[in-house]
């Protein structure tokens, strides 16, 4: 069994978040329109944390999945799944074309620096056929997200609250890296298409920005 309280930090408010984490990938696959693509579809899951898009492909009959995730840590959690360690920074584990959809979900507010997604996006292109698709969820600074990054670290969010208490927790421990993140996310779509990248759809929520290109 996977016990939050053994981690530390971001891993453990992430272990704490998953009992949501399915439900908002179904949200995700939903927009993305997964189930259209043909059940043996070469799929790699950048970022894959606990894995659980890749269980929830395959319950959907998705059988030719894969992930990869730096994290250490998630990666031993995330069990008996098709996943290995590897970044978006260093695409160059697998040959070139060997996907046909690429999910980057939550992953590019991770990095650094508007060079690394410039190096994240051109990997994923790389690793796409022509034709293939790349889905991409990411924070945007919304004015309702803005306000809560401020607010809640002020108000610290009783456990009990369960979902709300540990994504205000997540906003606290992402928050520097975020505000970086807010400057970059309004040119992503620019950036994906320097990569080489076509927009087939950018949808925003208040929490979300989904953007769907193809090779
Ligand atoms: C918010 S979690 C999302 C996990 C998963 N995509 C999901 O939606 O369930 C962000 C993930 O990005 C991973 N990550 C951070 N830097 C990365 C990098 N350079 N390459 C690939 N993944 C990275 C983290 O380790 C973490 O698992």
């Amino acid at each position: 069994m996977i016990r939050p309280e053994r981690h530390e930090g971001w891993e453990a408010c992430w272990l704490r978040h998953r009992p949501y984490n399915a439900r908002k990938l179904e949200r995700y696959f939903r927009v993305f329109d997964i189930d259209s693509l043909p059940k043996d579809s070469r799929i790699l899951d950048i970022g894959a944390g606990l894995g659980d898009s890749l269980r929830l492909l395959m319950a959907r009959g998705f059988h030719d999945v894969r992930g990869i995730e730096p994290n250490r840590v998630l990666l031993g959690l995330a069990g008996d799944l098709p996943m290995r360690e590897g970044s978006c920074l260093d695409p160059g584990w697998a040959p070139p074309g060997s996907f046909d959809c690429v999910l980057i979900f939550g992953v590019l507010h991770h990095l650094g620096s508007r060079g690394e997604v410039e190096t994240a996006l051109r990997g994923a292109f790389s690793l796409l056929r022509k034709g293939g698709f790349l889905c991409c969820v990411e924070p945007r600074p919304s004015i309702i997200r803005r306000a809560a990054m401020a607010v809640l670290p002020l108000i610290p969010v009783p456990r009990f609250f369960g979902y709300a208490s540990t994504a205000a927790e997540l906003m606290r421990l992402e928050g520097e890296g975020l505000r970086r993140w807010f400057g970059i996310q309004p040119s992503l779509l620019k950036t994906a298409e320097a990569a080489g990248f076509k927009s087939v759809f950018i949808h925003d929520d208040w929490r979300c920005a989904f953007l769907k290109l193809r090779k």
